[in-house]
């Protein structure tokens, strides 16, 4: 089984010093830094592009997870890699040629997920499991952080645990979306084994430090 790794996502940072949130993830050793880009088509909101990708990655040390919620995602896929993405995830409602879609991310020398949202059968990705290095399930609709968890992607993750035990495929099962110190152990129970959170880490009453802390003992207690 593979390690299990917490991912804050930098949504719910506090820009006007994200130096100094990235360099309170690594400190707390957390694991990637996700970085959530939206388009304001795909989903609703507009986020951040590969100048943001640029800036994490001379400030932070850990693997970057970029998160594309963007349509037409293929034809940004260089400057993510560019930009210093370590994986690159793109949705499979965004991509009707998913195979070229990985392997293009793969070319570039970046670890290539697939994500799915809340509504999307998990027959949906059933054609590239054995292909894809990670999996990202969202447990709320993309758009924004804050939201709450959606329990029925409970049963999804565990669906896919089993399909990728079948493979023997050692992609990451990764998890996004209303992830707190309540909803971790039941994604964990179902198979997931990496954990995005930004409310959670990011707007703990205690700080972001403390926000790692208290994942970071979920998820090694339950
Ligand atoms: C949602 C993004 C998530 C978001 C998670 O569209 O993909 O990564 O930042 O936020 P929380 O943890 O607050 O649900
Ligand atoms: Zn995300």
């Amino acid at each position: 089984m593979n390690k299990l790794l917490l991912a804050p996502s930098i949504l719910s940072a506090d820009f006007t010093r994200l130096g100094e949130e990235l360099a309170a993830c690594e400190s707390a050793k957390a694991d990637w830094i996700h970085i959530d880009v939206m388009d304001g088509h795909f989903v609703p909101n507009i986020t951040m592009g590969p100048f943001i990708v640029e800036a994490c990655q001379r400030a932070t040390k850990l693997p970057l997870d970029v998160h594309l919620m963007i349509e037409k995602p293929e034809r940004h896929l260089e400057a993510f890699a560019k930009a210093g993405a370590s994986h690159i995830i793109v949705h499979i409602e965004a991509c009707p040629h998913i195979h070229r879609t990985l392997q293009q991310i793969q070319a570039l020398g970046c670890k290539a997920g697939v994500a799915l949202n809340p509504g999307t059968p998990v027959g949906a990705i059933d054609a590239v499991l054995d292909e894809a290095d990670q999996v990202l399930v969202m447990s709320v609709n993309p758009g924004y952080s804050g939201q709450k968890f959606i329990s029925s992607t409970v049963g999804k993750v565990r669906e896919i645990r089993k399909k990728l035990d079948g493979l023997k495929s050692p992609a990451r099962l990764e998890v996004d979306g209303g992830i707190d110190a309540a909803t971790l152990p039941q994604m964990k129970k179902a198979g997931a084994d990496a954990f995005v959170a930004a409310t959670a880490i990011f707007k703990h009453p205690h700080g972001t430090k403390a926000g790692i802390k208290d994942l970071q003992s979920a998820i090694r207690s339950t």
